[in-house]
């Protein structure tokens, strides 16, 4: 399988490419970013099925980064403002980067996906409160004024199942809502509300539904715990 990851220098990519390289059935890992990256030292001899793609631009696409992303089977899609770093931006730079750099990679990936009778598998991350309507905007997301960001995140969503639903089968496309994403490199963090998910976790369950496809077209956190805990399980089987 050829995967690429859309963001490959943050928390999660950094953790899917860990996990991602010594993985037998991923053959390839296009990682795009605004910046290189690196595989880790520990990946030994995997290093090389690492290739890391700097993006100039993520709403056009060169004719050299398109030629990377010919034939990928799967695609994670990681880049997104998280709400950290919300105030750094204005928020029509974060429409485009939670939203529309996401529906331009799963259309252009689409494009170049010539392969026969194996759809083109796309996961969008996105994050729990994420609502899809105003009606289903949680109390949270008011209290932290973050209801126009949460229904951009809804948006996305709303707009990368929408294409995998119209593309005839070419595109299977997944949407995961996880809640806080905890590893022993962060401070625990508490959000009322909000359940927890370990990186090494969340990592092992998006790796696992891009191989094997997807169990359904919106994972929850609970979801993802329980497929990358039974992943990792098999692993050390
Ligand atoms: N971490 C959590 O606890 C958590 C919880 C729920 C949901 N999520 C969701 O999971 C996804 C990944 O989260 P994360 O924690 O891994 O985020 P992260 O560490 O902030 O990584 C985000 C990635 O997006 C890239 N990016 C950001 N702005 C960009 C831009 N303008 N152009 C190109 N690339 C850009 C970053 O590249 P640079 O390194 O160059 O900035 C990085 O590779 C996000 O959608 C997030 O909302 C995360």
């Amino acid at each position: 399988m050829k995967l690429v990851i859309g963001g490959s220098t943050g928390y999660v990519s950094t953790e899917l490419i860990r996990q991602g390289l010594p993985n037998p059935a991923i053959t390839s890992i296009v990682a795009l970013g605004r910046r290189e990256v690196q595989a880790p030292a520990e990946s030994g001899a995997f290093a090389a099925k690492l290739r890391s793609v700097v993006v100039d631009d993520f709403e056009n696409y060169s004719d050299s980064v398109k030629k990377e992303l010919e034939d990928a089977d799967a695609c994670i899609w990681t880049i997104a403002v998280t709400p950290m770093n919300l105030q750094t931006l204005p928020f029509e730079e974060t429409v485009k980067i939670s939203r529309d750099y996401a529906t331009v990679a799963i259309r252009t990936l689409d494009s170049l996906h010539t392969k026969q009778g194996a759809p083109l598998r796309f996961l969008y991350m996105s994050g729990h409160f994420a609502p899809r309507s105003i009606d289903e905007v949680p109390e949270q997301l008011k209290t932290h004024g973050m209801i126009k960001y949460g229904l951009v995140r809804g948006e996305a969503e709303t707009l990368i199942l929408g294409y995998g639903e119209q593309s005839n089968g070419a595109v299977q496309a997944c949407v995961v809502k996880p809640g806080l994403i905890d590893s022993p490199s962060r401070p625990k963090r508490e959000i009322p509300g909000l359940p927890h998910i370990e990186l090494t976790d969340i990592a092992a369950a998006l790796l696992s539904q891009v191989v094997h496809g997807f169990e359904k077209d919106t994972l929850s956190n609970d979801d993802m715990v329980r497929i990358g805990q039974k992943a990792l399980a098999e692993q050390k089987a």
